[in-house]
């Protein structure tokens, strides 16, 4: 594990500094650090492996994942992928809500949850059974990460408040989402819509005669379940220099306000007059006291709007995303058939254009309805105008070159069958993600019991009857899973 043998060295020279300073001094200037070879910086020789087969970037990393429905695992998916071994801590006979929820599939898990839970292992244990507890115990002695996301104050409901764990495990980092950071609402239930609309996403979504709307990304699930993961990793790194852990908590109202980040950026604009690149300005509409909502405006200093192409009238997704990038505006001039619009002071400026932005895009879309979502795509990016087709999660899912980088991956499930579903979307050189299917529930119970925390077969006989691991109406019967 590199983490580990990092930190080893660290520690060494550490101890040899506090003995004898004078003297690694003087052997850091005799050898260059070429010559100091193997540990120079505190680092490994570098491998001498091909890429992608050293391992996995987190390997050794050991997480203890009390997540449930989307915000958690869609983090500690991730570190799975990175190479974490994560086991999945479930309630027995229940496990992660989701497995049931939006069922497709009489009887198999939903598409829910196998979508967030790729690459894991699931242990059940009922966390409020004093052998459950015991087994905690040893788990949170072998890992290295707790994840969690329960309602504020479920996990110190079941004992295992940052005292006791820090005590049993002072390595140990514990990674929390909760919906809101401290304060008047933090003990409150969240979940992703209440966290678009408490972020500022909501508020600056829709258009400006419309009610306020929440996005189909799930920009506060898993939008904060990616901001926890690097608050882990970075924990990681810190304790290879401090040797403990630390709570990590990643609110999911700041996620969504991280992500909302230009609209905070233009809430302060407005005391110096109008946004105005919003259509709103060039309509000759005043702004309010707040960041209004921008329809398709595009949320940078580039105007954008979203535009017909042939065939709208049938296919809901038959549009483009148009940008006017300003040192492209002659060749969308020329490509749009308005060529004296280049030299125009009517239109060859950005602010000459900005209040006629309406207008122009209309006459842009006269071109667009012409030609397929496609056709446009292609004829613009060979003059370099940036535009996206509007693609439609039927087109996503057949689309060849995210199944060949990994993105859409599809993977086979013994109870399901065949899915599809999004692989890891961050890529390392090193450290190649492969997806494996999510577990049953409990499908690992017995072998974390037995080959992670050493219990012999006795003992686990005697948990099985206990119903420490079992659902609460069939202790004796019920196997692992
Ligand atoms: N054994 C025994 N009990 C278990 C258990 C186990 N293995 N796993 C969970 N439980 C218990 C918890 O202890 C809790 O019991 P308690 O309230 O009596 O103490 C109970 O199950 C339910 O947990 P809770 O988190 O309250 O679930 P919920 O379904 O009522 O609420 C959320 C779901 C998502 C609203 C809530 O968990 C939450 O707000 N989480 C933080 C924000 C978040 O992540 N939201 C986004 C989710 S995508």
């Amino acid at each position: 594990m590199a983490v580990r043998k990092a930190k080893k060295s660290k520690t060494k020279s550490k101890a040899k500094s506090k003995a004898a300073p004078k003297k690694v001094l003087k052997l850091k200037s005799k050898k260059p650090a070429a010559k100091a070879g193997a540990k120079a910086n505190g680092l490994p020789k570098p491998s001498s492996k091909p890429f992608g087969q050293a391992g996995k970037a987190l390997d050794g990393v050991k997480i203890l994942d009390f997540t449930h429905v989307q915000s958690g695992p869609t983090c500690t998916q991730l570190l799975a992928w990175l190479g974490a071994d994560c086991i999945k801590v479930e309630r027995p006979g229940v496990g992660d809500i989701t497995r049931t929820q939006l069922r497709d599939v009489k009887g198999a898990d939903s598409l829910y949850f196998t979508m967030l839970n790729h690459n894991k292992r699931s242990i059940t244990i009922d966390s409020k059974h004093p052998k459950g507890k015991d087994i905690l115990n040893r788990l949170i002695k072998h890992c290295d990460v707790l994840v969690e996301n329960f309602a504020p104050g479920a996990l110190d409901r079941m004992g295992l408040t940052w005292e006791y764990i820090h005590k049993l495990n002072p390595r140990m980092i514990v990674a929390s989402v909760k919906g809101f950071g401290p304060g008047p609402y933090e003990d409150c239930k969240v979940y992703e819509n209440v966290a678009q609309c408490t972020g500022g996403a909501a508020s600056t979504t829709g258009f400006l005669d419309g009610p306020p709307l929440v996005t189909g990304a799930q920009i506060g699930d898993s939008g904060t379940g990616l901001h926890l993961a690097l608050g882990i990793v970075s924990a990681l790194y810190q304790r290879n220099r401090t040797g403990r852990g630390q709570r990590v908590l990643c609110a999911m109202q700041d996620g969504v306000l991280n992500l909302s980040r230009v609209k905070l950026r233009d809430q302060q604009r407005l005391k110096h007059g109008p946004l105005t690149e919003y259509s709103q300005y060039g309509q000759g509409i005043p702004f309010k006291e707040a960041t209004p909502r921008a329809g398709n405006d595009s949320g940078g200093g580039q105007p954008g709007w979203i535009l017909k192409c042939k065939g709208y009238e049938t296919d809901p997704n038959a549009y483009i995303y148009f940008i006017t990038q300003a040192p492209v505006w002659a060749s969308i001039c020329d490509l749009i058939g308005k060529p004296e619009w280049k030299t125009d002071p009517e239109y060859a400026t950005p602010p000459a254009r900005l209040p006629k932005l309406k207008a122009i895009f209309g006459v842009i879309e006269e071109w667009t309805m012409t030609k397929t979502k496609f056709e446009v795509m292609d004829l613009c990016n060979a003059k370099d105008i940036p535009v996206g087709p509007i693609l439609s999660m039927k087109e996503i899912a057949e689309e060849k070159s995210l199944r060949d980088t990994g993105t859409v991956v599809e993977v086979d499930h013994p109870t399901r069958g065949k899915y599809l579903t999004v692989g890891n979307p961050i890529k390392l050189s090193d450290s190649i993600s492969d997806v494996k299917r999510s577990p049953l529930l409990g499908e690992h119970t017995e072998e974390i019991l037995t080959k992670v925390l050493g219990y012999s077969s006795k003992e686990v006989a005697e948990i099985k009857m206990s119903g420490a691991i079992t659902p609460p109406d069939k202790p004796a019967k019920a196997e692992a899973a």
